[in-house]
């Protein structure tokens, strides 16, 4: 996720360029540019925050002009590899939200061909195709240009000798602001709301040439768009949570297109080998804090279940003061901010136990990716919410792509298999979109839940650790006890516990174990706890044995604790908003935890 804006008016564009652009901050923070047209074309950037650029900044004349505020996803935060981008004739600046798949060859064809490349991003490959394709009209030249590009995008181009902002969109948000003399174009509406409350939204496929005076949009075949233009009436701060009341169901929702991200150019890694080259390690360990520890849970029974490799767990803060063994595992370390201290003691001890690490986080460049070998990224874009959420998500992602990596070059995953997991993992943004439109099925157990003292989440196998993420996610922000257990200790305790002030979640998925959950489910029933199931929408037999049912879509077991967390965080979230609670910012919780 990054944020770009672009202005053309009679105005000073530096000026604008700046606020606007500190409206998309939530969108990404380790690097921003700016360029403005006067004098040719004029670019600024550097590493940081944009108040840090803000200072650096001499004056700049120009009243065209473009703008980014980077959250880096191909090469890491660095004044080079900040945007915009200009091609080598200086003609054009640059600057892109999103990923291009293909960026690699394009390199090396341009490349082929003369053009001297400055970063490692993937986004420098446009501005060279640009200038490749360029024969006196910039719309034509960005038209040819996208023919050539496999993946996601907004971009918008300003050029030396014209006032006028050429954008285009592709699964990556863009919307144009209508002033009077000036327009402006960005990746959200809080950017414009200083200067407008007249918006117009640039669809999938679609051109744009912004000039100080008109705007025009083009479909993909090049035909005039006409459409309406539409009155917000939010305020900037509910702008940036795009509309929502809060940051977190804004990441919930936010789930499918983060999954997607992840999915991006890493699903054919898994035959081809472009992570995780070498799989000549005899055993897993996985190491983490926290929901990312549970997400660690779960990896382990994928990786067991699609390669066959031993894989064990420790908690990051107790592994950094274990005992070693003899056997050097592959030891990956799951952490979405990347400078959780205790897990970046475990990445130097397990390297210092002569162990191959390998990172999965969020965050280009954080700390975590300079003490590893290998560096997975989640792509879910900035998270501001203390609990996490669609960063969970993408990291269960990453953990089936990795098992899938090593079952297929271990020869324990064959093609047909893989093809179907594949398939799955394709459909898992509109399995987990099918969730969140089906959200008003979970209101009456947000009810039983808001009113509850203590809570149990139950499951068995895969869906056991899915369950400690639920428990966790509702005692983090709605303050209520809740205790994740594996449903077959259930009679080993905590059926003590239950009475009918306590009400049970329980996750019963149609695999192996789903008899054994029907009995805990009985069991339970019988001590008059009320029983919340989680299991496939078309599950008969669960609905009418408990008191609330949720349904989630058919997917393939070994990737339903994805869908079944989304239900799991939108009862948190909306139990916690039931009760009044803090919920970006829960009471003595942070959002990256930097001390031991
Ligand atoms: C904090 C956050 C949790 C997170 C944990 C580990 O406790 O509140 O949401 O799971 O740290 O963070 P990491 O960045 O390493 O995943």
């Amino acid at each position: 996720m990054c944020g770009i804006v672009g202005y053309t008016g009679s105005r000073q564009a530096v000026d604008i360029l700046l606020d606007a652009l500190k409206r998309l901050e939530y969108r990404g923070y380790d690097s921003a540019g700016i360029a403005v047209c006067g004098k040719g074309v004029q670019i600024f950037k550097d590493k940081g925050e944009i108040s840090s650029l803000e200072k650096s900044l001499p004056r700049i004349h120009g009243t065209v002009g473009i703008s980014h505020t980077r959250w880096a996803t191909c090469g890491k935060p660095s004044k080079e590899n900040a945007h915009p981008f200009a091609d080598c004739t200086g003609r054009f600046a640059l600057v892109h939200n999103g990923i291009i798949e293909n960026h690699r060859q394009l390199r090396q064809k341009l490349e082929s061909e003369g053009h001297r490349f400055t970063s490692e991003t993937d986004t420098e490959v446009l501005v060279h195709l640009l200038e490749a394709n360029f024969n006196g009209d910039v719309h034509s030249a960005l038209r040819e240009s996208l023919k050539e590009v496999k993946g996601t995008y907004a971009i918008a181009v300003a050029s030396s000798d014209s006032n006028e902002i050429v954008a285009a969109r592709m699964e990556n948000p863009l919307v144009i602001g209508l002033g009077v003399g000036e327009n402006l174009v960005a990746s959200d509406v809080p950017a414009l709301l200083n200067y407008t409350n007249k918006i117009l939204h640039v669809m999938d496929g679609e051109t744009a040439v912004i000039s100080p005076d008109s705007v025009a949009i083009y479909d993909e075949s090049g035909a005039e768009v006409k459409r309406n233009p539409s009155t917000v009436t939010w305020t900037i701060e509910d702008a940036e949570k795009g509309g929502f009341e809060h940051f977190m169901l804004k990441e919930i929702l936010e789930g499918p297109s983060s999954i997607h991200n992840s999915l991006l150019g890493s699903l054919d890694g898994v035959e081809e080998g472009e992570f995780l080259q070498d799989v000549g390690f005899k055993s897993v360990k996985i190491v983490a804090c926290g929901s990312s520890f549970h997400a660690a849970m779960i990896g382990k029974y994928v990786i067991e279940n699609l390669s066959h490799i031993p894989t064990t767990l420790e908690l990051a803060s107790e592994y950094r003061y274990s005992h070693g063994t003899k056997e050097s595992p592959l030891v990956i370390l799951v952490t979405q901010s990347g400078e959780t201290a205790d897990t970046l003691a475990a990445a130097r001890e397990a390297r210092r136990r002569g162990c191959r690490t390998l990172a999965i986080t969020n965050v280009v460049g954080s700390t975590i990716t300079r003490e590893v070998d290998e560096v997975f990224y989640t792509r879910a874009g900035p998270e501001i919410g203390v609990a996490a959420t669609k960063t969970f998500l993408t990291q269960l992602v990453a953990l089936s792509l990795l098992a899938m990596r090593m079952g297929f070059a271990r020869r324990q995953l064959d093609h047909e298999r893989l093809r179907i997991l594949k398939a799955e993992l394709r459909s898992m943004p509109r399995y987990v979109e099918a969730v969140i439109d089906g959200a008003q099925q979970i209101e009456g157990s947000v009810e039983m839940l808001a009113g509850a003292r203590d809570a149990f989440f139950i499951g068995r196998n895969i869906n056991f650790p899915t369950m400690l993420e639920g428990a966790l996610k509702l005692k983090e922000i709605s303050y209520i006890h809740a205790e994740g257990y594996a449903a077959g200790e259930l009679k080993h305790g905590p059926l003590a516990l239950l009475d009918s002030r306590t009400p049970v979640v329980a996750a019963c998925i149609k695999d192996h174990t789903y008899d054994k959950m029907l009995s805990n489910v009985s069991e339970v029933a019988a001590r008059d706890s009320p029983v919340i199931g989680i299991g496939y929408e078309d599950d008969m037999d669960l609905r009418s044995i408990v008191d609330r049912f949720i349904g989630i879509p058919k997917v393939d077991p070994i990737f339903s604790p994805i869908p079944i967390t989304v239900v799991l965080q939108l009862l948190a979230y909306h139990t916690a908003k039931r009760k009044g609670c803090s919920i970006d910012k829960p009471r003595n919780l942070a959002k990256s935890v930097t001390v031991e």
